[in-house]
């Protein structure tokens, strides 16, 4: 399962890209307008940092606005990927920019049935958001296995990118079921290093080798 930072922040992409573990990167307006400054000047920096796919997402709402943020956003880079949302028009754009070659991401998916229309319409990826389905007692997971294996069914090459990730367990469960991309925010990427015996762990080796180098001397 591929690895993208849910961000917008070009010192957190900096960060994770160092450790070499960082496949891509969505955005999103709201990550971004906390950023401020220049969106495409933004968008280009994290693509020379990440040199993966790079999700930027059209704030227009109809077919003609959405297709044209979306030319726009795909000349930015190479590795741009245009996010459009799962409406009737969002639907239409992904046909029309995924047939001129630009990849789109369908986001705001939160049903099967969303997802398929999306494959439809030759989306690169879909974007289910599990923590948003949980936040409203249903179960993101049992949406993303619904699409996993939907795809798996109608061979789709569509991959699933799941979204609005809150918590390992969301990421862990993500790579079981078969999922083809998590997208996690920094925060949570952290948590994923952490475990308190492993911290208690290094604490004790590094004791004793401290404890047999000054028994040397
Ligand atoms: O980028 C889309 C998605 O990951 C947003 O997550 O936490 O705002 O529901 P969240």
């Amino acid at each position: 399962m591929k690895l993208f930072v849910d961000s917008g922040s070009v010192k957190d992409i900096e960060a994770l890209a160092s450790i070499g573990i960082l496949d891509g990167v969505t955005t999103n307006p709201s990550l971004l307008a906390k950023e401020g400054g220049d969106y495409r000047q933004i968008l280009k920096r994290i693509c020379d940092i990440v040199k993966g796919p790079v999700s930027g997402e059209v704030v227009a709402t109809d077919y003609a606005g959405m297709v044209r943020e979306g030319r726009d956003i795909a000349a930015i880079d190479e590795h741009m990927v245009v996010k459009v949302p799962l409406t009737r028009d969002g639907v239409t754009a992904c046909k029309t920019l995924s047939g001129e070659g630009i990849r789109v991401n369908v986001t705001l998916i939160f049903s099967a049935p969303q997802a398929w229309l999306a494959a439809k319409a030759g989306a690169s990826y879909v974007s289910p958001f599990v923590g948003r389905l949980d936040d409203i007692g249903n179960s993101g997971m049992q949406v993303v296995r619904e699409i996993v294996d939907l795809f798996d069914n109608a061979d789709y090459s569509t991959e699933v990118l799941v979204a609005s990730v809150r918590n390992p367990t969301h990421v862990i469960e993500a790579a079981r079921l078969g999922a083809h991309v998590v997208t996690v925010p920094a925060p949570v990427i952290d948590s994923l290093f952490k475990h308190p015996l492993t911290d208690i762990g290094l604490e004790k080796f590094l004791k004793d080798w401290e404890k047999a180098q000054g028994a040397k001397v």
